[in-house]
């Protein structure tokens, strides 16, 4: 397994470009299903969860080729319904499928995801919405095993924000006959682009970004022709790797308005942030100050900006709490950090991380995509050399974050495993 190896203590400094966002990737290929032509997708990120999700939609008899941050998928034929555990078990997202397959062919098969790192994760709500529209649903040996002959509109009260649960149910929607009304819907960017991308494609949907959201049924879609957008937690990432290192980074092509809650919380650590059209100019303080976070559904502080944050009140001045309400294990970088000198103390759903001088190198190892982000912004700011092991997990969120360090003056390498 290749490591990233990073010498700390260096401020970062210059420019760096925001790639397409991962999470709304995954759910705009998904909907290439729900048409029959030549998709093209733009400024998607080369990550190793979008090609595993190429491959998964190559298996169900699509075309898949992706070159240059262009996404070319042709379903003109789908040749299967299923998607096997072996995708599913390495990627959630696979999940995706089961809306659009339902809607476009009457049936799918889809594996249970199964555990995560990060918690249980079930899919109950996806289940439960698509039962509503008249899916007749089967869990056989594993598998979700869904049948209808054509999904008919229903009002799905989601009983809390799922955001793939809401971009299955808006995808099965868009050939469901009559309107579906999606109640408690996830509100993310992620979800508004999806719902931008279906609407491109002749769908009827109102209200997408918001808490009820309305999709009426049309006979049929035409192929995708969309630019997603940037990548708002990668952004974080580089605003939280530029205030720990007391740096003056200016961050290009990223959605200002979709890192709101970030902009605020770090502004609230004395970190200097003004933004310009699509460009942030990031300025690290001298001294960080602790602040709360409580984690929530957009436009709430995200959770999957939680681990990056952690790290950066690991050497704030005084004691912050870090709240996450909406994953039941995400704290496993907290052991992590510990190695690297942070004092950090966690009772429930909470984490009491009290700002030490300084961090020290250390080797530790990645658990989950989040968390690996977060041993890099330590190790960027921790005295002497830091090695992070498992780095297969930022590959599948991050493109090329170690060419994009390097460009900002970090010291960091891949060490071929
Ligand atoms: C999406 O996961 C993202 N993944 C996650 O990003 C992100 O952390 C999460 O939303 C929350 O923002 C993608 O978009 C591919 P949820 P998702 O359904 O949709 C519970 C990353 O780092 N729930 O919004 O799986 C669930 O257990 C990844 O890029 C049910 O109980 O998350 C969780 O506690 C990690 N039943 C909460 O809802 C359900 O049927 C929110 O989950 C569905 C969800």
């Amino acid at each position: 397994m290749d490591k990233i190896e990073i010498e700390g203590g260096i401020s970062l400094t210059g420019e760096v470009s925001i790639s397409g966002a991962k999470n709304a990737a995954l759910p705009v290929m998904a909907a290439s299903i729900l048409s029959s032509g030549e998709n093209l997708i733009y400024n998607v990120p080369r990550l190793r969860d979008i090609s595993t999700f190429g491959k998964l939609l190559a298996y169900l008899g699509m075309g898949y080729h992706q070159e240059n941050g262009e996404v070319i998928l042709d379903s003109t034929n789908i040749s299967s319904i299923e998607a096997p555990y072996d995708f599913v078990k390495t990627m959630r997202a696979s999940v995706l499928v089961l809306g659009p397959l339902l809607a476009r062919t009457g049936e799918a098969k889809v594996s249970l995801p199964g555990g995560c790192a990060i918690g249980a994760r079930p899919i109950n709500l996806h289940i439960m919405g698509l039962e509503k529209m008249g899916a007749e649903i089967t869990l056989t040996e594993g598998y979700i095993h869904a049948k209808a002959k054509r999904l008919k509109g229903a009002v799905v009260y989601f009983d809390m924000p799922t955001v793939t649960g809401t971009e299955n149910l808006m995808m099965a929607g868009t050939l469901a006959d009559g309107e579906t009304v999606l109640e408690n819907a996830a509100c993310e960017p992620e979800v508004v682009d999806l719902a931008n991308a279906l609407i491109s494609m002749g769908a009827n949907i109102r209200g997408a970004g918001t808490s009820i959201v309305r999709i009426n049924g049309v006979s049929s879609l035409r192929p995708l022709d969309y630019r997603i957008i940037p990548d708002r937690i990668e952004t974080g990432t580089f605003l939280a790797g530029a205030a720990i290192t007391g740096g003056d980074v200016r961050i290009n092509n990223c959605s200002t308005e979709h890192v709101e809650a970030i902009i605020n919380k770090l502004r609230e650590t004395g970190t200097v942030i003004t933004f310009k059209g699509d460009t942030l100019h990031v300025k690290g303080p001298d001294k960080l100050v602790a602040e709360d976070i409580k984690t929530m559904p957009y436009p709430g502080f995200p959770t999957d900006m939680q681990a990056q944050f952690m790290a950066l009140m690991t050497l704030a001045e005084g004691t912050s709490l870090i709240t996450e309400n909406i994953f039941e294990n995400r704290f496993m970088h907290v052991a992590e950090l510990r190695r690297m000198g942070a004092d950090i103390r966690v009772e429930g759903s909470i984490a009491k991380v009290k700002g030490v001088k300084s961090l020290k190198g250390a080797p530790v190892m990645a658990t989950d995509l989040r968390a690996s982000a977060s041993l890099v912004v330590a190790g960027l700011a921790a005295q002497g050399t830091t090695i992070i092991d498992r780095v297969y997990h930022i590959d599948r969120g991050y493109q090329g974050i170690e060419e994009k360090l390097k460009l900002l003056g970090a010291k960091i390498r891949r060490v071929k495993g």
